[in-house]
């Protein structure tokens, strides 16, 4: 059984040379699961457009800052409070507060008092031709009117006369990501748009500018710390259940918000609860094998997520999904490949996602599971752990079933250094281990 993958993820996004609006996104939501936020990044594209005006007009007195009420304009907001350490700032914001539209630029709008930078806020074209003679006497605009989210036809008020006005002015003008106005996907020109000196491209230059050099003018890249390389994790809850010491786990691939279970044990509650607090979507509740005190709950869990039961095809567990040796079950970007190691029962299976192996009752930490239940044999528990287990990489996190050991997980390396079943150098001297 293969899963195939649909989170929409586009993995060619680290080679590129020019962004679509939607490729951006999907960066900054990359970047936002590796830790570097919205907030981060326009704090390190505020700072960077302030760093370029500095470097390139050292000598201008006067800078003014024209923000809308989206994130460009939060990123002017940023780039006024870095700028005011060198200049006499003055921003126009073409919106009332109250209309800032996130809470990162609204949280940098509240920075700005105290910080000299001089304010104005025009929500109508009175209010801005009230403030025409400090744009006219600037010595450089710094545009920070619209990023994203335009698509050619004709800027509303107070924009359209605001980017007028910066357009009428003989100051030198600096395009914070997007000269105002130019769909950046599809580098159609509203009417009007800034016509720029120099774009200060954020992270990466947008395929909008293909052939508009009239509107960006020169384009300056600047990084703004967005860590889309990084592949994105995979994330481990590990949730103690029910009076057997077991453990249930919900598997989450950071991407996509998919997650699945491993074991649902006893009680329901806690594992829904943190799918819950965290918006997994989870697609699958799996079973290491057919023990109760590791599925008791397995279709009750299942219908509470509103996802599928998986087991191996030898369970005796009626699932909606058998799998055997070497299926895959997808969860966006990451594949958890099915380990079937036989030996504490038939049907025993381990889960690995390339980083993690969820053991269930095949192996613990500091001991091993039971071979004289029905269906289990010592000889296959042996192969299962030396020839499969111990194939995979020593970094390998061993996750088990139950609570048995004097650490929660550990990794492969270092279990193998001191579990005695892999210990054992042969079958017979595994088979005269005792557990006592
Ligand atoms: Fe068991």
């Amino acid at each position: 059984m293969v899963d195939k993958a649909d989170s929409g993820l586009m993995p060619t996004l680290t080679s590129l040379e020019y962004v679509t609006p939607e490729e951006m996104a999907e960066l900054e939501r990359r970047s936002a699961a590796n830790g570097v936020g919205p907030k981060d990044l326009m704090e390190n594209a505020g700072r960077a457009v302030a760093e370029f005006v500095e470097s390139r007009y050292p000598r201008a007195g006067r800078v003014c800052v024209l923000c809308g009420s989206g994130n460009n304009g939060g990123d002017g907001f940023v780039a006024a409070r870095y700028l005011a350490a060198s200049f006499d700032v003055s921003l126009v914001l073409l919106a009332t507060p109250d209309r800032i539209r996130t809470e990162e630029a609204r949280s940098n709008w509240e920075r700005l008092a105290g910080s000299g930078v001089e304010l104005h806020t025009c929500p109508d074209v009175g209010a801005l031709e009230a403030v025409a003679g400090l744009i006219e006497r600037s010595d450089v605009l710094v545009d920070a009117i619209l990023g994203t989210g335009v698509s050619g036809g004709a800027l509303r008020e107070p924009l359209a006369t605001a980017v007028r006005m910066v357009n009428e002015s003989g100051a030198p003008k600096v395009a914070v990501d997007i000269p105002s106005g130019l769909d950046p996907g599809t580098g159609v020109p509203a009417k009007p748009t800034v016509v720029a000196d120099f774009t200060v491209a954020l992270h990466l230059p947008k395929v909008g500018f293909k052939g508009n050099g009239g509107y960006t003018g020169e384009v300056v890249v600047a990084p703004i710390g967005v860590i889309a390389d990084a592949p994105l994790g995979v994330r481990v809850f590990q949730i103690g259940v029910g009076p057997m010491q077991n453990f249930a786990y919900l598997v989450i691939d950071e991407g996509s918000r998919e997650g699945m279970v491993i074991d649902s044990g006893w009680e329901i509650e806690p594992i829904v609860a943190v799918a819950k607090e965290n918006g997994i979507k989870a697609k699958y509740v799996c079973a290491t094998h057919g023990h109760f005190d590791h599925v008791k709950t397995i279709g009750a869990l299942a219908d509470a997520l509103g996802a599928k039961t998986v087991s191996h095809e030898e369970s005796p567990l009626a699932s909606d999904v058998r799998v055997k040796d070497g299926d895959v079950l997808a969860l966006g970007q990451t594949r958890v490949r099915v380990v079937h190691t036989p030996g504490h029962t038939m049907d025993s299976v381990c889960y690995y996602d390339g980083k993690d192996l969820f053991t269930g009752d095949t192996l613990f930490i500091g001991a091993w599971g039971r071979t004289d239940l029905p269906g289990g044999s010592a000889a296959t528990l042996f192969e299962s752990l030396h020839d499969k287990i111990m194939s995979l990489p020593r970094e390998t996190l061993i996750y088990p079933g139950h609570d048995y050991g004097d650490v929660r997980f550990r990794s492969l390396g270092e279990e193998s250094a001191r579990n005695p079943a892999l210990l054992a150098r042969t079958r017979r001297e595994f088979e005269g281990l005792s557990q006592d």
